[in-house]
């Protein structure tokens, strides 16, 4: 009992933390689980039978004083029956279990047909590539790319990027496309399912549905380099109306500092956020200090500002358009930052707004003491440090 013990608890495996595979909230999950417990329980049997055995026969054959003197036991060689039943009984076991697993691969490749969300996705349909273009919006897709030590995940039918934070609607099957670019990552979920591998140069890909809304916690499960125990993500799962809702905000990108609004023309009465954002670089270009001297304002000069934060970011709408690191668009609705390293959700699944902001500087300033060998820290170092002598908040940032 005190091994079994001991083994759950360094595999982590508690019924209760956020990334617990024993308790699922998504069919891929449950059916992988199924799969575990079967498998746990004939090898359990096998290892009861085997140490049984073996206990009882140290125990039975032990030396006893007077064994010496004894005639030596007739020696055997072989017994075709118990070889046979041996051997059978292996076979027997596993095709008990190759059985469930094979279904399991079906079912997770998304190949039997007549379950419920497959017929409404028709997701079968959909990955033979038979499916008809206007309904290939039945099936939610999102690329994910693995970075050294971040997850990027695109949205190819909507159209944008979000980073280390997804959003997903409840009860709808959803298809992860894992895109490789620099080394070996995992894709994992553990209340949703998975894990399969992000390799550069293959195509590979999974699919999961969650049941419940929620706030569910992800992991990189392959050794990726230093950081790689820091390589968290996190899946909002909302309902489908929160979930349009949340595409339509984001498809507008982030709003100008302050609130700050382009002057409308005969040609352009409605300037959208770009626009906004455009006649704000250019006032801010040639007289900065005509904007208004408030921490948004200040916030974007420093994210803007010449070799700062643009180079390697984008927020969607606004001049930044950096490709090396996390997109940041609508960072501020995410509940962590630096991938799920420094949290600031709350115990209901809301956002804690004073400690994103502690996060933010913390992460910004000294981002090598929570992720080693980050690339932010070694291109910007202690030019990030400086920034808070300047007496600047990073809240702003986060709008
Ligand atoms: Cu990425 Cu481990």
């Amino acid at each position: 009992a005190g091994f079994l013990a001991l083994s759950l608890g360094l595999a982590g495996c508690s019924f209760t933390t956020p990334q617990s595979s024993l308790d699922p909230k998504g069919p891929v999950a449950r059916e992988q689980l199924d799969l575990f417990y079967l498998t746990v329980w004939v090898c359990l049997g096998i290892f009861i039978l085997v140490g049984g055995a073996l206990v009882w026969v140290v125990i039975r054959f032990r030396e006893r004083p007077g064994d010496d003197a004894k005639p030596m036991p007739s020696q055997g060689h072989g017994n075709p029956m118990i070889e046979i039943g041996l051997i059978g009984g292996s076979i027997f076991l596993l095709v008990i279990i190759a059985i469930p697993t094979l279904r399991a691969i079906w079912f997770t490749q998304g190949l039997p047909e007549d379950k419920p969300y497959y017929e409404e996705s028709k997701l079968g349909t959909y990955i033979k590539g038979e499916l008809a273009p206007e309904e290939k919006d039945n099936v939610l897709e999102i690329n994910v790319y693995g970075w050294q030590w971040w997850f990027a995940f695109e949205y190819p039918q909507l159209g944008f990027t979000t980073a280390n934070e997804f959003v997903m609607p409840v009860g709808k099957v959803v298809k992860f496309n894992l895109k490789g670019r620099d080394v070996i990552h995992s894709f994992w979920l553990p209340k949703l399912g998975g894990k399969v591998d992000i390799i550069p140069g293959r195509k590979n890909w999974l699919w999961l549905m969650a049941d419940e809304e929620g706030y569910y916690f992800g992991q990189c499960a392959e050794y990726c380099g230093a950081a790689h125990a820091y390589m968290l993500f996190r899946a909002e799962v909302v309902s489908e109306d929160k979930f349009n809702e949340w595409v339509a905000d984001y498809k507008q990108g982030a709003a100008a500092p302050s609130g700050f609004t382009a002057k409308p023309t005969a040609e352009n009465p409605h300037p959208t956020n770009q626009d906004n954002w455009t006649a704000w670089a250019k006032q801010n270009a040639q007289d900065p200090q005509s904007l208004p001297q408030d921490d948004a304002t200040k916030g974007a000069q420093v994210f803007m500002g010449k070799g700062k934060c643009i180079v390697c970011h984008t927020i969607d709408s606004s001049p930044a358009g950096g490709t090396i690191g996390p997109n940041l668009t609508k960072l501020g609705q995410r509940k962590s930052v630096a991938a799920g390293i420094l949290n600031h959700y709350t115990e209901d699944g809301g956002l804690d707004e004073a400690k994103q902001a502690e996060n933010l500087l913390n992460w910004v300033a000294y981002s090598h003491r929570y992720k080693p060998d980050n690339i932010m820290y070694y291109q910007m170092g202690a030019g990030l440090a400086d920034l808070q002598y300047q007496g600047l908040t990073y809240a702003d940032l986060s709008k």
